[in-house]
């Protein structure tokens, strides 16, 4: 089954919106140079989706770094996936660790925004990983078992091809620690088993699964090589165009 490879920028609460114009600019400039057939993602600060989605044939998509659980209504400062579907954006981050972490974003509350996106259209990429004493317990399986559980499995077949995963342990993220490419490919290989017998081989054969944590343009071809992986989620790194394109182009095998 060939799944699409996806590269995804995270950039969390980072760029001026003339950074982050300047970066949409040269993407473009650069487009020859991205391959075909890989599927590029950019989750800037919400405030910038709008000028972002303005680009004239963009070579990205656009994500949101959250949405609310609700469609409308009371809830100062919050966004909605209603709002976000009349907008040229595809997917949402749905339970980054630091959503969960700082935020205290838990299972029960995920699982409802992940119901939101796909009510209104929007494909959620929906973040599981391990902290550092789960892995160093061996816990990290059970841990993300726990988390595919509540936060996913209440979906229909139908719903969950509409879901991206994203592997991110939390020992890696922004620590320049990267899990080896065996690490990532046994958990890779463990959650889409555990998708198969929860919607089906088939549906699991396309959910993509991505891994985050420290992806830079050195490691990101080894990981990319993994049969499970198909693709990254990218949060420094993506913060500088040219390292980007790299790690776009090394997708393709380039
Ligand atoms: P990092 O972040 O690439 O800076 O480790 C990844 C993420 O948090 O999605």
């Amino acid at each position: 089954m060939m799944r699409t490879k996806l590269v995804a920028g995270n950039w969390k609460m980072n760029k001026t919106l003339t950074e982050a114009m300047e970066f949409a600019v040269s993407l473009q400039e650069h487009r020859d140079e991205l391959p075909d057939g890989v599927e590029v993602m950019i989750a800037p600060p919400s405030l910038y989706l709008v000028p972002m989605e303005m680009v004239k044939d963009p070579v990205y998509e656009l994500a949101a770094q959250n949405c609310s659980q609700h469609s409308f209504g009371a809830f100062t400062g919050e966004i909605s996936a209603a709002m976000l579907s009349e907008m040229r954006v595809r997917y949402a981050i749905i339970g980054h660790s630091e959503r969960r972490q700082y935020f205290h974003e838990g299972d029960t509350l995920l699982a409802r925004k992940v119901d939101a996106c796909l009510l209104h259209g929007i494909k959620p990429v929906f973040c599981v990983g391990e902290n550092l004493e789960e892995r160093q317990e061996k816990r990290h399986f059970i841990t993300v078992l726990h988390q595919l559980e509540h936060g996913l499995y209440h979906l229909s077949p139908a719903q969950m091809a509409d879901v991206v995963l994203a592997y991110e342990p939390v020992w890696a993220i922004g620590t320049g620690v990267t899990a080896s490419s065996d690490q990532a490919q046994e958990m890779h290989a463990f959650v889409r088993q555990s998708l198969a017998s929860h919607v089906g081989e088939a549906t699991a054969n396309r959910v993509r699964i991505l891994y985050g944590g420290s992806v830079n343009a050195s490691n990101s071809a080894d990981l990319f090589a993994c049969p499970d992986v198909d693709g990254a989620l990218v949060g420094g790194a993506s913060l500088k165009v040219h390292e980007f394109i790299r790690i776009i182009r090394s997708a393709a095998g380039l």
